[in-house]
């Protein structure tokens, strides 16, 4: 097992409240496709963010160092704060029309079916591949979590956000999530490179995979909320409107998210140095609902 590392930071959950109660479903004022861009998240979140609970506490009994240890549980604590947030939002949108139900119940299945204990139908454990599975996913994990930070970086550095016309309460919510995922960067690498020998083949191996799937979702995430948003006349195309939310600096372009995932590949690449704690803590310092929960 690899030594990892010391930080002295502690992470810490934080339970807080939003009140939705006059948060419209198209919260970026004049600007469905990036409204809906970011709502996908509250379908997508919920569901993995649980799954990677239940990963990480199949995989504590292996780590055999304690701040690494820490980290993990209060890495788990702040996502099942996190999927439980989002999943509020939804009965939110359910009260105004958008009925996710269905939708979530899909999702559930989806995730159990692939990334559950089974490989194509099999227990792991019967095919010999319980380790393997395990160090997969958590390898799954650490690779979605480069995203997050990356995410959460941008989120936390769009100087214009003030200037978006934008619902404060989603604001903050989104970037309250931001902040945590890039307090939490490191935790699910570093787990990953304690338990699994993490080379450039098996990342990249998780790489293929992850991008394709996350775009996937992603797009069929946010085509559900237009269909069913009933204040959209008409849904915006992605090929115009990315371009154009890029440009008015709202959302990451595919150019930035292709470089991210080349950088994981990479020996050197430690999350680290992908974006900086201070960041975060500088945010939860002022986030009202951060406040709230202190
Ligand atoms: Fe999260
Ligand atoms: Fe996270």
């Amino acid at each position: 097992m690899t030594s990892l590392p010391q930080e002295t930071h502690t992470i810490t959950p934080r339970r807080v409240k939003f009140d939705w109660q006059d948060t419209p479903i198209q919260w970026v004022a004049g600007d469905p496709f990036t409204s809906h861009f970011y709502n996908a998240l509250h379908l997508i979140f919920p569901p993995i963010e649980a799954w990677f609970c239940q990963v990480f506490k199949q995989a504590l009994p292996l780590v055999t160092d304690e701040k690494l240890r820490q980290d993990v549980i209060g890495f788990m604590r702040q996502e099942a704060i996190h999927g439980g947030a989002h999943g509020l939002v939804l009965e939110h949108f359910q009260a105004h029309g958008i009925d996710s139900n269905r939708y979530m119940a899909f999702l559930r299945r989806q995730i159990d079916r692939a990334l559950g204990d089974r490989i194509f139908g099999i227990p792991a454990r019967r095919l010999g591949l319980e380790r393997w599975w395990l160090n997969t996913r958590i390898g799954i994990i650490a690779a979605g979590e480069h995203f997050t930070c990356m995410w959460g970086k941008f989120a936390l550095e769009a100087t214009n956000i003030e200037s978006w016309n934008a619902d404060p309460t989603m604001l903050d919510l989104f970037r309250w999530h931001a902040a945590e995922e890039v307090e939490h960067r490191t935790v699910a690498f570093d787990l990953y490179r304690h338990i699994a020998p993490a080379g450039f083949f098996h990342r990249l191996f998780l790489m293929t995979g992850v991008v394709p799937i996350l775009v996937l979702h992603w797009t069929m995430a946010m085509r559900f909320l237009m269909r069913h948003d009933p204040n959209l006349a008409r849904r915006p195309s992605l090929f115009r409107e990315w371009p154009r939310a890029v440009r008015a600096g709202r959302l990451l372009s595919l150019r930035k998210i292709a470089g991210a995932s080349w950088r994981f590949l990479l020996r050197g690449y430690d999350p680290r140095t992908e974006a900086d704690t201070s960041l975060a803590l500088d945010y939860i310092a002022r986030s009202p609902a951060a406040s709230t929960a202190r």
